[in-house]
Formats: C-alpha cells, sequence, structure tokens
C-alpha cells in the first residue's frame, strides 16, 4: 500500500513539474497559426455547447420574436457591433478575422441550430478566450433579444437587409436609422431637451447609465459631435408609428402620476414639463419604451438617478402598464 501511495506522489510531483516547465519556459505554442492540438478542438467545443444548454434563461423570458420593431433594432445594432468580426448576410469577414483562432464564423453559420434562448445567453454572455466579447451592459437581457430576434429572422429568411451607415462621416443619418424610423422601444428624442440628450449620451458613454446599444452608438460618434447631435435630434421631429393607447389604460395612469399613493410619490411633481434640475419630459414618449424603462428603476438595473429610483421602488406591473399608457397619451 505505501508503495501505490508512493508512486502516485512521484507521479504527481512529475505531471507538476512538466507543467511548470510549460509554463516557465514557454514551451506551450500560444501562435494563432496553428490549430489546438488533436482532440483539444473537441473538447471545447462540446464544453462549451454543453455550458450554454445548461445555463441558457427560460423561453419565458422572452418577448415577442417576429414583432418588426425588435428585429430592425437588432439589424442596426448587430451591423456595428457584431458585423466586424461576423459579416451580415450581405457582406463578407475581412482578411483578418478570418485569420483569428478560432475564427468567428459568418453570421449565418454562428446562428447554426442553437435555440433563440441559448442564441441569448452567448450573446449577453460572450465565450471566454474565444474572442467573442460579452454584452456591454449588465442586466440588460431586455436589450439583447433583440438581436435574437433579428438572429433568429435570419434563420427564418425574413431578415431586412442590415443597415449599412456611416456613424463617423454622417452622425445625424446613422442616429436616425434608429430613432425617428423604428419607434416601440427606441424613444423618441423631439420631446426632449438639447441638455438631457446630451447628458444622456455622455452617461451611457462612461457607463452610469447602463444600455448597450446606446454605449455601442454614442461610443461610434466623435465625442465633439454629441451637443451638436443634441440640438439637432432635440428639433427633427420623429414620424414613427404612435399607437393610441388603452384609454381605460391611460385614466387609471392619470390618477397615478398626479395623485400617487402611500408608497409610489405623485410623478407629475417631478415630469410635469421642462424643469431641468429635475425629471425629464414624459408627455408624448412611446409606451414599450416607457413600460421598459420603468421595469428596469423598479428592478434597481436603472440607478443613475437617487430620486427617480426611490420614486419608482413600489411600481407592479399594473401600475407601470398605466403608467406609461397615461404618459404615451398625452400631447408632448
Ligand atoms: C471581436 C470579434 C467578435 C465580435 C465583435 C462578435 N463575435 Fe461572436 N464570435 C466570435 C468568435 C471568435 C466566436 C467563437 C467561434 C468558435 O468558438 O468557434 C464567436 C461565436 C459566436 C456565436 C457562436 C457560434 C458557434 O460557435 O456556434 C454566436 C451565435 C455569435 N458569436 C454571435 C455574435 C453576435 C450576435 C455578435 C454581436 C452582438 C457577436 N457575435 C460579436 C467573435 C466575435
Ligand atoms: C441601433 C439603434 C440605435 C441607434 C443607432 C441609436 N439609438 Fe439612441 N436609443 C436606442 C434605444 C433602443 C434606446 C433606449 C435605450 C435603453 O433602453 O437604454 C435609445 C436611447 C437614446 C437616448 C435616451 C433617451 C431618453 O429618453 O432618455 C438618447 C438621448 C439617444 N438614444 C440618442 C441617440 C443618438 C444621439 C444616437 C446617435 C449617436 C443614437 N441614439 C443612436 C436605439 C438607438
Ligand atoms: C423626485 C423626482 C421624481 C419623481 C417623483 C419621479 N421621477 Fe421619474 N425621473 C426623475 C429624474 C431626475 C429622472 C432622470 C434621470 C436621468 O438623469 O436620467 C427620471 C427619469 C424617469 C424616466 C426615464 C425617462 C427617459 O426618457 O428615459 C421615466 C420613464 C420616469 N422617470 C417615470 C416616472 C414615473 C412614472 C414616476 C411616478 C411613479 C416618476 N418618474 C417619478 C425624477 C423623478
Amino acid at each position: 500500500m505505501r508503495q501505490v501511495l508512493l508512486t502516485l506522489a512521484v507521479l504527481a510531483g512529475l505531471g507538476l513539474a512538466g507543467a511548470a516547465a510549460v509554463v516557465g519556459f514557454g514551451l506551450y505554442n500560444v501562435s494563432a497559426q496553428v490549430g489546438h492540438l488533436p482532440g483539444v478542438s473537441w473538447v471545447l467545443h462540446t464544453t462549451f455547447r454543453n455550458s450554454v444548454r445548461l445555463r441558457a434563461p427560460s423561453m419565458e423570458t422572452a418577448p415577442d420574436l417576429a414583432d418588426p420593431e425588435l428585429i430592425a433594432l437588432g439589424a442596426g445594432h448587430v451591423a456595428t457591433a457584431c458585423a466586424p468580426c461576423h459579416a451580415t448576410p450581405d457582406t463578407r469577414r475581412n482578411a483578418t478575422m478570418r485569420a483569428m483562432s478560432p475564427a468567428p464564423p459568418r453570421l449565418r453559420e454562428a446562428i447554426g441550430d442553437w435555440a433563440p434562448n441559448e442564441l441569448h445567453w452567448i450573446v449577453e454572455n460572450g465565450v471566454k478566450m474565444s474572442g467573442m466579447p460579452a454584452w456591454p451592459a449588465k442586466g440588460r437581457a431586455d436589450e439583447v433579444w433583440s438581436v435574437v430576434a433579428y438572429l433568429v429572422a435570419i434563420r427564418s429568411g425574413t431578415a431586412p437587409p442590415a443597415p449599412r451607415m456611416p456613424p463617423e462621416t454622417d452622425p445625424q443619418a446613422y442616429c436616425a436609422s434608429c430613432h425617428t424610423r423604428i419607434g416601440g422601444r427606441v424613444p423618441r428624442l423631439d420631446i426632449l431637451s438639447p441638455a438631457y440628450i446630451e447628458a444622456q449620451l455622455q452617461a451611457y458613454l462612461i457607463g452610469t447609465r447602463h444600455g448597450g446599444i446606446m454605449a455601442q452608438a454614442a461610443s461610434l460618434v466623435p465625442r465633439d459631435r454629441l451637443a451638436p447631435l443634441a440640438r439637432a435630434f432635440a428639433a427633427r421631429p420623429d414620424r414613427a408609428p404612435m399607437p393610441v393607447p388603452d384609454p381605460a389604460l391611460a385614466a387609471r395612469g392619470a390618477a397615478l402620476a398626479r395623485t400617487g399613493t402611500r408608497d409610489i410619490p405623485a410623478c407629475l411633481a417631478c415630469h410635469d414639463g421642462p424643469a431641468p434640475a429635475r425629471g425629464p419630459v414624459l408627455d408624448g414618449q412611446r409606451q414599450p419604451y416607457l413600460e421598459i424603462q420603468l421595469r428596469l428603476w423598479r428592478d434597481g438595473i436603472l440607478d443613475h438617478d437617487p430620486l427617480m429610483q426611490a420614486a419608482s421602488r413600489a411600481l407592479d406591473e399594473d401600475g407601470i402598464r398605466a403608467l406609461a399608457a397615461y404618459f404615451a397619451s398625452r400631447r408632448p
């Protein structure tokens, strides 16, 4: 018995010494020109697939993935965030991306036969040691679904062509490809003040307001263009669809916004008219956008303003829907 233990200890010692030599003397070749040793790729890829399967979120948290507004938003994000590595269905990967190891597959192949919730996990978390990045903001699973909706539409052949716009040379056209065009969860900017718009762009850039789609968009535009863009969009009419909210729901929201309850302050105390020191104008803002933002505030995912965080803490689902309907039904 002692003999066996001794042999095992010697073998373990030799193994450790071998590993230390590989690390210490640089014996392992990290060149991306040569692939992994035989078998290693299989181990890594099988680990990857099983890890994603285990952790993918429930489909019950998914919005309607066939919603054209959600698909258009995802297409706009993919065009600048994913296309540099994976290309779009109508473009090719550049030579340098094809020299990565592992190389990012073309978008259609990357989608493969992954289920929508598995795609969601990959896009939100990224893949360690592969070059596949995580979503650029924490807690924004809601945003990731827009990309998943677009990927699923590519697979079923119903995706719109990916937008191509030059953020650096024509930032206004770039911002307008989402704002003033898509609607739904993309907010109106023409009801806001230039100062508020610019402050939000800065907050997305430095990460105090958590949003991956806008962090990406704001980071593509030269810094000295942000103030002129804020002025331009405060004045540029937004003609994307504005469906009329349910009047009964809006009436319930009106009562809550005006008088509040024991736990919820009156929203109009801070959101009535253009008072720069308080909250932004909400009158005429889009209903889906307002609902999403209110849930994010209530759940503590948005935390860049202590007043607003306290005001939303006690909101329930019915209150959120009613308040969003109320503000969306108002004239700006
Ligand atoms: C910096 C380059 C880069 C960017 C940007 C990037 N990816 Fe990837 N992606 C990769 C690499 C590398 C892999 C891993 C390929 C592998 O392991 O075989 C990958 C893997 C994937 C996979 C899994 C494919 C498989 O192996 O089955 C999906 C899906 C995917 N990416 C989607 C996206 C989406 C959507 C975006 C944009 C939100 C994006 N990627 C952004 C490089 C990138
Ligand atoms: C890919 C689509 C897309 C592009 C491109 C885009 N946006 Fe946005 N924008 C959004 C979405 C979606 C939101 C809501 C973000 C959130 O939930 O955090 C938003 C939010 C905003 C907000 C916050 C509004 C509010 O009421 O607080 C401002 C300001 C804004 N965008 C300005 C811009 C400007 C300026 C540009 C160009 C540099 C731009 N956006 C480009 C989709 C886009
Ligand atoms: C004490 C003042 C205060 C009260 C009360 C208040 N808010 Fe706010 N709210 C703010 C401030 C300040 C912001 C802007 C934070 C920032 O700088 O982004 C804000 C932001 C918001 C936003 C995000 C707007 C956008 O365009 O992204 C929504 C939606 C909102 N509030 C809704 C409400 C609702 C609904 C209520 C009532 C339940 C309410 N607020 C009560 C101060 C308040």
